[in-house]
């Protein structure tokens, strides 16, 4: 069991050990909110852009449709939503001009998920990845099978190399620079029934190397769903996630005491006192628990994450666990 006096100590002892060039906040520094709400569903998603989505999440829910309906329909609006250079149809393409999505989902009862990666053509990966979970026997396809699965199942084919998308790539492509910063759409539920849902939808990088997979679409990476326990996300630099089971981890210390604040802010500062880079990683999670204690933590200085459930729909701020703004690109490979 992490209690709240040994969270403190462990979170002491990881701001010593994360140089890196850049200093940590200490713990008196950081002002914790461990929010908590008793009202159903609770709604948490990633980003500014998250507020639209998780609007109509409650929407979904209120009218009586089931936590997937709420996670597929909310994180629908960040897909459609073509000043979105991150997510579904405004995604930034990979370095050979081809806009590849990655999408997985969870549902708490049963334990159930479904994922896609490397998907061209279809606007809503989060669809599909439910899909996967509900019609296949398997959790994730990936590439051109899951092109020809979604196809199969329905999905309308949609052009998602946009003129828009094609112009950056092309002013890219003639100054081969620096990969931009991209924001990932993770959405969690926690239903009136005390179940839980989750899911997360992306571009990725923009310009990858094709067939670059990030966090995203991979269980226990970009998101982790236990239905006994919470649920958790992240966004950022998909590398530094996924190396760490960033979103597992995040449950997993919930699930010995912490409160979903507590445990991104352990994890992120974990992964940080582990990795070469320390805290310059571009990694954040946000995290809701059974209870509706919901928190959110991230390096530098931290990351926009919205809340909503009957009666509220706001953007706050999350723990910001360095006092330096941490470049956007990263991965492993310096
Ligand atoms: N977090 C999304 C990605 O790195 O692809």
């Amino acid at each position: 069991m992490i209690t709240r006096r040994r969270f403190i100590a462990q979170t002491g002892l990881a701001l010593a050990a994360t140089g890196a060039g850049c200093r940590t906040r200490s713990t008196l520094e950081v002002k914790t909110m461990n929010a908590r709400t008793r009202e159903r569903p609770l709604i948490i998603s990633t980003w500014p852009f998250g507020k639209p989505a998780n609007e109509r999440a409650l929407a979904v829910v209120r009218s009586g449709g089931s936590g997937l309906d709420a996670v597929v329909e909310g994180i629908g609006v960040a897909e459609s939503d073509l000043s979105n250079n991150s997510v579904g149809a405004g995604g930034l393409p990979n370095a050979a001009g081809v806009v590849q999505l990655d999408a997985c989902i969870m549902a708490g009862p049963g334990h159930r998920a479904g994922s896609v990666a490397g998907l061209e053509g279809i606007e809503h990966p989060i669809a599909v990845a439910r899909r996967v979970m509900e019609k296949t026997r398997h959790v994730m396809l990936v590439g051109a099978g899951a092109r020809q699965f979604a196809l199969d199942e329905g999905f309308p084919e949609t052009d998602l190399n946009t003129e828009a998308a094609q112009a950056k790539w092309r002013e890219w492509k003639a100054k081969q620079g620096e990969a931009e910063g991209h924001d990932t759409i993770t959405l969690l539920v926690l239903m009136p029934d005390g179940n839980l849902f989750g899911g997360c939808s992306t571009s990725g990088l923009a310009y990858k190397l094709p067939g670059r997979v990030g966090d995203s679409p991979i269980i226990g990476g970009g998101l982790y769903v236990d239905n006994d326990v919470g649920a958790a996300g992240a966004t950022g630099i998909g590398e530094n996630v996924m190396r760490y089971c960033g979103s597992f981890q995040v449950v997993d210390l919930m699930r010995r005491g912490a409160t979903p604040e507590e445990a991104c802010a352990e994890t992120v500062l974990r992964i940080a006192r582990k990795d070469p880079k320390g805290i310059d990683l571009g990694i954040y999670f946000l995290a809701l628990d059974t209870k509706g204690r919901y928190g959110a933590a991230g390096v530098g200085k931290g990351f926009d994450y919205a809340v909503a459930y009957p009666g509220y729909s706001e953007v706050l701020h999350s723990l910001a666990l360095s006092d330096t703004n941490v470049k956007v690109v990263g991965g492993h490979v310096e």
